[in-house]
C-alpha cells in the first residue's frame, strides 16, 4: 500500500462554495482537482449555519465584507474537502488562482467558475497550520490517514 503523506505540508482544506455547488460545477471542479494530482482524503456535502460560517471565517471578523461573507457562505450547500499532495497549500492556491477572479490566471478554477470576489467558487487554506485547523472544523479522525 502506498505510504500516506498525510501530515502538515502535504494537506490542504478546500470548500466548493454555494455558488459553484448550486450551478452544478462541483463535478468539474473535483475533476480539475484530481487531474492536478490531489488525492481526496475526505469529502462532505453540508450546509453551514451563519454562526458556523462566522466561526470558520473568524480571522476576517473585522473586515468590512465579514457579515456578507457569512451570509453568503451559509446560503446553500457547500462541499468540504481535505486534499493531499506534496506542498498542498501552495499547489492548491496556484490551481484555484487569485481571490478576485478578475485577477485570476487563465485556466485556474476561479477564472473558470467564480462569479465575484465573494462568490469565488472555492476556498483554499492559506497556510499548513490553517489547513489542519480548517480540516478539523469539518472532520474528525483525520489522523487515521
Ligand atoms: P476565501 O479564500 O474563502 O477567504 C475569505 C473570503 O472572503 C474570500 O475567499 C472571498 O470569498 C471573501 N471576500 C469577500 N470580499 C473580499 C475582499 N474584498 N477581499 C478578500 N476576500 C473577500
Amino acid at each position: 500500500m502506498q505510504k500516506s503523506q498525510f501530515m502538515a505540508g502535504n494537506v490542504t482544506f478546500s470548500m466548493i462554495k454555494p455558488d459553484a455547488y448550486a450551478d452544478g460545477n462541483s463535478g468539474a471542479i473535483l475533476q480539475m482537482i484530481e487531474k492536478a494530482g490531489f488525492k481526496i482524503k475526505a469529502l462532505k456535502l453540508t450546509q453551514l449555519s451563519e454562526q458556523n460560517a462566522g466561526k470558520f471565517y473568524e480571522v476576517h471578523r473585522e473586515r468590512p465584507f465579514y457579515k456578507d461573507l457569512c451570509s453568503y457562505m451559509s446560503s446553500g450547500p457547500i462541499m468540504a474537502l481535505v486534499l493531499e499532495k506534496q506542498d498542498a497549500v501552495a499547489a492548491f492556491r496556484k490551481l484555484i488562482g487569485a481571490t478576485n477572479p478578475a485577477q485570476a490566471e487563465e485556466g485556474t478554477i476561479r477564472k473558470i467558475f467564480a462569479k465575484s470576489i465573494e462568490a469565488n467558487a472555492v476556498h483554499g487554506s492559506d497556510s499548513d497550520e490553517n489547513a489542519l485547523i480548517e480540516a478539523s472544523f469539518f472532520f474528525s479522525g483525520l489522523e487515521m490517514f
